[in-house]
């Protein structure tokens, strides 16, 4: 697999006259290889888009080494800007254009082929309505634009933050479903959201930032796992008394009014074994196993936590730890 964005140790610290000095992005890693489709995830100003915007040459870091599709960035970004697609914030279009007239625009100040914009209106679903005045376009129908206008160059890598922003339900499985077509034929997909449950369905490998600083990254399966408390809900006549059977047999149980919750078990077996044994009769037996949000919730809230990060092969390195330490008024280095 060869690396389509590397980023080792990006900072960037703003100067505000009201905050002073604010650390956006504090020695972030990630690794995002080909035909990868990846998520970039973490809460409200936790470092996400000034990360893609450094990346992408719009904002100047304070130390940090970038590639782009083997690119130093910015250096040689212009090397490869042919090959990249991105949306960055809500681009702005010209009110009083229609979609049509931006994109053949854009195509033809990109180089490209002016057959293309009919291809991306049909792709992001605005065949129809491609020559009305943007200005009487819906938020989603602005986002839809803005990711047509990413696809005109027919780009290797993608890179959206948050696509799903303004999007119905209807338009959030349209993106998914143009997401996966997408990487179905080669493109490398970088994409930050806040819709977890959209990122799952989507993403094969996931990258968390929080307070600049990456916290897990891998696999998602793998991420999920490292969370994966082996835990089992069972329902039985009485709750109670499995309770207590369960507890004698050495398990980890705790007891809700209508189901079990046992913890640390690898294989249901012995759950529904014990019970057996003792003439009750297991009605459910569910795997309770951690989802993206949980797991976000858990890396990106404000208690302390000690984790293994899962790892990709051939990583950049990074110390091995999930550092999370609350730092609400540390001192900023010039
Ligand atoms: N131009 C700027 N000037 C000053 N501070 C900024 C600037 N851009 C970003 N920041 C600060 O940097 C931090 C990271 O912001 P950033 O926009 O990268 O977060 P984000 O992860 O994209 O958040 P969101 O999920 O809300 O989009 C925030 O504290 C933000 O206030
Ligand atoms: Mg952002």
């Amino acid at each position: 697999m060869s690396a389509v964005i590397e980023i080792a140790g990006l900072r960037k610290t703003f100067h505000t006259l009201r905050q002073g000095r604010r650390i956006a992005v504090d020695g972030f890693d990630m690794l995002v290889e080909a035909g990868q489709v990846h998520g970039f995830l973490g809460p409200n100003g936790s470092g996400k888009t000034t990360t893609l915007r450094a990346l992408l040459g719009l904002v100047r870091p304070d130390a940090g080494r970038m590639r782009v599709l083997g690119a130093e960035s910015p250096e040689h970004l212009p090397d490869v800007a042919g090959r990249v697609g991105a949306i960055v914030e809500s681009p702005q279009f010209f009110a009083n254009f229609t979609a049509h007239r931006t994109l053949r625009l854009l195509a033809l100040a990109g180089g490209v082929p002016t057959a293309r914009v009919d291809e991306v209106l049909e792709q992001v679903g605005l065949r129809d309505r491609g020559d009305e005045r943007v200005k009487g376009y819906s938020l989603g129908m602005k986002q839809r634009l803005a990711v047509a206008s990413a696809l005109l160059k027919s780009p290797e890598l993608l890179i959206l933050d948050e696509p799903a922003n303004g999007l119905d339900p209807a338009g959030i499985r349209e993106m998914r479903d143009l997401t996966r077509s997408l990487a179905e034929a080669g493109v490398t997909v970088l994409l930050s959201s806040h819709i977890l449950a959209e990122i799952q369905l989507i993403c094969d490998h996931v990258t968390i930032v929080s307070r600049g600083r990456r916290v897990a990254y891998g696999p998602v399966e793998e991420v999920l796992a490292g969370f994966d408390q082996h835990q089992w809900r069972v329902r039985v006549a009485d709750p109670e008394q499995a309770g207590q059977l369960l507890g004698r047999a050495g398990l980890s149980v705790t007891v809700a009014p209508d189901h079990l919750v046992v913890t640390g078990v690898q294989d249901p077996e012995t759950i529904s074994r014990t019970l057996g044994e003792q003439g009750m009769w297991v009605r459910e037996l569910v795997p309770l196993r951690p989802d993206l949000e949980s797991v976000f919730l858990e890396l990106t809230g404000d208690h302390e936590h000690v984790a293994v990060p899962r790892q990709v092969d051939g990583a950049p390195p990074n110390d091995g730890v999930i550092d999370l330490d609350v730092r609400e008024s540390r001192e900023v280095d010039a």
